[in-house]
C-alpha cells in the first residue's frame, strides 16, 4: 500500500517528478521524459508558468486557434479560442462568415454590477438590527475607502449596501449584500477584500451598541465572499435578417429552415434534457474565448447555468423569433469578465489574445464572448436541423482517428480526400486506413513493431 507524502509542496520540481514517477509509473524514465518534454525551452517562460499554481510539474498543451470574420457592432474581429474539441473553431468560423453577409452580430450591455455577501448569524431583535444597519452604512463605506480608492478613480466602487433577512431560508441567517462596479477588472479580489472589511466593521460596531444585549452583540460571521452568480452583469448579442435571406441548407427552403430552427430553440426552452446539450454547445464558444483571454471559465460556467435556471426550470440561454418575415436569434448571458488584472498581462498568450482583439474593455469583451456563444449555437442548430451533426463533426474528428492510428501525412491526406464526399464513421476510417496500408486490422501494425 502507498504511503501519503508529507511536505510535497516544499520539494523541488525535480524531486516531485522523481517521487511521482517512482510511485505511479512502471517505466519511470518515460514518465519523467514526457513531463520534461513539455517544459518550455526558455527557463524564464517556464518559471512564469510554474508560478501560476502550486506543484507545477509541466505544461498541458491545448490547441489555440482563431475564428476570423466576426462582424460585431460593425467592427471585424478575429476571435482567439483555446479548446480541444475538434469542430468548435470550424463551427464558429462558419457562423461568422454566414452572418458577415447578413449584417453581423449586434451586442448591448444590459448591466455590469457584481455582487458579494457577508453571511452572518444574528440571534436577536430584527428591527433593532435593521435600524442599526442604516446607521452602520457610512462606517462600512468609510472603512473601505482605502481599498476602493483606485476603483473609484476608475469610475467604479461600491454601488449599494443592503441588509437581507434570510431567516425564512435558515434560522437566524442574515446577509450584508453589496453591489459593486469593477470596471475592466473581474474584481474578485477587490470584492472579497471589501467584504472582509465589512465583516470587521459590522462586528466592531455592534459590540459598541449599548442597547444590544450580549447574545445580539455576539453575531457570528460565517463567511465573506463574492457571488459568481451575476444576474446583473449581463450582455446580449443578436443576429437577424429577412427570412428569405436565410439560405435553405440541404434542400430545405429558407421558410422551412426558419421554422425548424425556431422549434429547435423552443425545445431547448421547454425541455431541460435538450437545454443542457444546447447550452453545452453555447459554452463551447464561450469557454474557448474565456480561456484564451485569461478569464475564469469556471465562474462563467457556474453563472450561466444558474442564470439558465432563474425561472425555476433549466432552460435555453438563446432565443429565436420569426415575425413579419424577420428571423431574429439572440443570447442573453451573465459574463463577469476582466481585461485588466489577473492573468491578462502575465500569460503571454492571453496578452496576445487581447492584442488580437484590439485591447477590448470588459464590456467589449462581454459582447465578443456572447457573440462567440451565439455563433456556436447557430452552427450547431443549423447542422442539427438540416444535415445532422455527425457529418461535420466526424469530418473534423477524422484527423484524431488517423492520429490514433499513427497514420503518416501521406496516408492522412489520401484518407481525408477520400472522405470529402462521404460520411465519416470510426469503422469506415479504420477500414480505409487498413486498405491503404494493405493490412487486415490495425493490430497488425502493433505486431510488426
Ligand atoms: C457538441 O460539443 C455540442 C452540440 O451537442 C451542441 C448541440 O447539440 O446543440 C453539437
Amino acid at each position: 500500500m502507498r504511503k501519503p507524502i508529507k511536505g510535497f509542496s516544499k520539494l523541488s520540481k525535480e524531486a516531485k517528478i522523481e517521487w511521482l514517477s517512482d510511485q505511479f509509473f512502471d517505466n519511470s524514465e518515460d514518465a519523467i521524459n514526457l513531463l520534461k518534454h513539455y517544459w518550455h525551452e526558455d527557463p524564464k517562460v517556464q518559471k512564469l508558468h510554474d508560478e501560476f499554481i502550486e506543484n507545477t510539474l509541466s505544461n498541458y498543451y491545448m490547441p489555440f486557434g482563431v475564428a476570423p470574420n466576426f462582424k460585431i457592432n460593425g467592427e471585424l474581429y478575429t476571435i482567439p479560442m483555446a479548446i480541444e474539441e475538434s469542430s468548435v473553431v470550424a463551427a464558429a468560423a462558419k457562423s461568422a462568415t454566414y452572418w458577415l453577409e447578413r449584417g453581423g452580430f449586434k451586442t448591448s450591455i444590459i448591466s455590469t454590477k457584481k455582487v458579494g455577501h457577508v453571511h452572518f448569524i444574528y440571534q436577536g431583535d430584527a428591527q433593532k438590527l435593521q435600524s442599526f444597519f442604516e446607521d452602520l452604512k457610512p462606517a462600512l463605506l468609510k472603512d473601505t475607502e482605502e481599498l476602493t480608492a483606485n476603483m473609484r478613480a476608475r469610475g467604479g466602487g461600491i454601488i449599494d449596501l443592503k441588509l437581507v433577512d434570510k431567516r425564512s431560508a435558515m434560522e437566524d441567517y442574515w446577509q450584508i449584500e453589496a453591489l459593486f462596479e469593477t470596471c475592466d477588472s473581474m474584481g474578485a479580489n477587490f470584492i472579497n477584500s471589501c467584504l472582509e472589511q465589512f465583516s470587521q466593521t459590522l462586528q466592531r460596531e455592534i459590540k459598541a451598541q449599548d442597547h444590544f444585549n450580549e447574545a445580539e452583540k455576539a453575531i457570528q460571521v460565517v463567511m465573506c465572499i463574492l457571488s459568481n452568480y451575476t444576474p446583473e452583469c449581463v450582455v446580449r448579442s443578436e443576429v437577424s435578417c429577412k427570412v428569405e435571406e436565410l439560405n435553405g441548407d440541404a434542400g430545405i427552403s429558407p421558410e422551412e429552415f426558419a421554422q425548424k430552427f425556431q422549434r429547435a430553440v423552443r425545445i431547448a426552452e421547454v425541455e431541460p434534457y435538450r437545454a443542457t446539450t444546447h447550452n453545452k454547445g453555447i459554452m463551447n464558444g464561450i469557454d474557448a474565448v474565456i480561456i484564451a483571454t485569461g478569464n475564469d471559465f469556471r465562474a462563467v460556467e457556474a453563472a450561466c447555468h444558474t442564470y439558465a435556471s432563474r425561472n425555476g426550470q433549466y432552460s435555453s440561454l438563446t432565443h429565436c423569433e420569426v415575425k413579419d418575415g424577420i428571423f431574429r436569434f439572440w443570447i442573453e448571458v451573465p459574463l463577469a469578465l476582466g481585461t485588466v488584472g489577473g492573468l491578462t498581462r502575465l500569460h503571454p498568450m492571453v496578452k496576445f489574445s487581447l492584442d488580437l482583439l484590439q485591447q477590448p474593455n470588459a464590456e467589449e469583451l462581454m459582447g465578443i464572448v456572447a457573440s462567440s456563444g451565439l455563433a456556436q449555437n447557430f452552427a450547431a442548430l443549423r447542422a442539427l436541423t438540416t444535415t445532422g451533426i455527425q457529418k461535420g463533426h466526424m469530418k473534423m474528428h477524422l484527423l484524431n482517428i488517423l492520429n490514433q492510428l499513427e497514420a503518416t501525412d501521406a496516408e492522412k491526406e489520401s484518407i481525408v480526400n477520400y472522405f470529402k464526399d462521404k460520411v465519416v464513421s470510426h469503422s469506415a476510417a479504420v477500414n480505409k486506413f487498413c486498405e491503404i496500408r494493405g493490412i487486415k486490422s490495425p493490430s497488425e501494425i502493433k505486431k510488426e513493431n
